[in-house]
């Protein structure tokens, strides 16, 4: 996006919320779960706290020192819209296997930003035990390590690249975690088969409509109960969008909070009543990332 462009549109988020502070504060946050609530708090205010700006500059350390290697790298792209296919055990076939840039893949990672919600959501959620589909370089990873109350991570990637250097950027964190060097599916195959059981799953790979879809519903069984999702990339493609519209509809959960770089969404335990809870309305809502794919 061009410099004005961007100019223009965080003039016009900042000029949002000074209209919409009083409105975030009584009509949005006082009944907003409260697990949810600082998530939301840095969505709307922008503000770190002091041990969040701490650990966000250890983890950006490497972020830099993987930006000046020029290696290339091999990852699993996310496939166009409406191209979802299944191959044998009803396994969903993965996007184009590209090569990019180490420097590109670094900043494919988590952003400081989002890492912190995603730390903030983790954290608010009380999960200890947490999957991730798309480790990438760990950049994600190393946030949910950095919460006090995780005990154990499983990450999913199916690039051995990726894998290698995702290894060394979480073991600086912790040894809490878990590198599955597979497919998705072939993962959640063998989760499945030792009934492992997470409190929180973060889906950040393959963000195409049916492809989300089927791993959601292969990843239910293994939640806890009262266990939630987190959707990342809601808004960056229109497909994407349309399957977390979709989510916020299903039955299969009781609260989806849309938190403007993520989507949460918790599992239904019973006759609980649905509810939907949208901060977009009080921060403006993103522009579709790519728009037509
Ligand atoms: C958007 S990146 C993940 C970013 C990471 N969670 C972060 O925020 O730092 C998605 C990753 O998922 C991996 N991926 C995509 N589809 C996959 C599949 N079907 N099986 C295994 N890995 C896959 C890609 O290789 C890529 O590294």
């Amino acid at each position: 996006m061009k410099l004005s462009n961007r100019i223009k549109l965080g003039l016009t988020f900042f000029i949002w919320r000074v209209i919409n502070r009083r409105a975030f504060e009584e009509d949005f946050l006082r009944i907003l779960p409260n697990t949810l609530k600082d998530a939301a708090r840095l969505i709307f205010y922008r503000n770190f706290t002091s041990e969040e700006k701490r650990i966000a500059k250890s983890i950006e350390t490497y972020r830099s020192s993987l930006i000046t290697t020029d290696k290339i790298l091999h990852s699993f792209s996310s496939p166009r819209s409406g191209t979802f296919k299944k191959g044998n055990n009803d396994h969903a076939i993965a996007g184009p296997y590209l090569a990019n840039t180490s420097e590109a893949h670094a900043k494919t990672g988590a952003s400081m930003k989002g890492g912190i919600l995603l730390r903030r959501i983790t954290t608010g959620l009380a999960a200890r035990t947490v999957l991730e589909l798309g480790t990438n370089t760990g950049f994600s990873g190393c946030y949910i390590l950095s919460c006090p109350q995780v005990e154990q991570l499983v990450t999913i990637e199916g690039s051995k690249d990726l894998c290698e250097i995702a290894d060394r950027n979480l073991r600086q964190f912790s040894d809490k975690y878990k590198l599955m060097n597979m497919l998705f599916d072939d993962a959640i195959d063998t989760l499945s088969h030792n009934d492992d059981k997470f409190d929180c799953v973060f889906i950040d790979g393959q963000h195409e409509r049916e492809a989300t879809w089927h791993y959601t519903k292969r990843v239910m069984p293994l939640l806890n109960n009262g266990g939630s999702i987190i959707f990342d990339d809601i808004y960056w493609s229109d497909d994407m969008n349309q399957c977390w519209k979709e989510i916020c509809m299903s039955l299969d959960f009781s609260v989806t909070v849309d938190l403007q770089l993520k989507g949460v969404a918790i599992l239904r335990l019973g006759e609980e009543s649905k509810m939907f809870y949208d901060i977009c309305e009080y921060v403006g809502r993103p522009r579709i990332f790519r728009k037509g794919w």
